[in-house]
């Protein structure tokens, strides 16, 4: 499989988003840089803390239809937000609690989103490809969530 170059990746979501302001269109376009440049993935996008219900609701994305809520602490997703951890699954299906959104996925890496500090919600990648993430994928997605997250002003 062809490795990510997160170096460029992570400069391309710096370039685009310099100076743009809008939390949805930038996060419409992290989940469409995600789709087209990291190979072997069938799902890239966001959840979004929704403080009222206290869940997370589903922001943009790229692929198949999804869950449109999800309890703090639920699944993959509710999990790395409850703990502020990247959690990387090799294989969802043995994940206590596992939400299959998209019966094909097999694997999982969840990112929380930090601005200014504050919990917003996590950014979510999935693939049909059982292990599919490496150290390497998770050490350039973490920065990407980062370098996103520094054009967000939605804390
Ligand atoms: N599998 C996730 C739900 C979100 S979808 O994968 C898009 C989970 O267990 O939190």
């Amino acid at each position: 499989m062809t490795e990510t170059d997160f170096s460029i990746v992570n400069a391309q979501i710096d370039a685009l988003l310099t100076g743009e302001t809008n939390p949805v269109a930038n996060l419409s376009n992290a989940s469409a840089l995600l789709f087209d440049t990291i190979t072997d993935i069938n799902w890239a996008g966001f959840y979004l803390y929704n403080e009222e219900t206290e869940a997370l609701d589903l922001g943009p994305f790229q692929g198949k239809v999804a869950c449109m809520h999800i309890n703090n602490g639920s699944g993959v997703c509710g999990t790395a937000f409850k703990t502020n951890t990247v959690t990387r699954v090799k294989n969802v299906h043995e994940f206590p609690g596992h939400i299959a959104c998209d019966s094909d996925s097999n694997a999982e890496l969840v990112v929380p989103l930090e601005v200014s500090g504050k919990l917003i919600g996590v950014m979510d990648i999935d693939s049909k490809s059982l292990n599919r993430f490496s150290d390497d994928d998770q050490a350039g997605l973490t920065k990407f969530a980062s370098v996103l997250a520094s054009h967000l002003d939605i804390a």
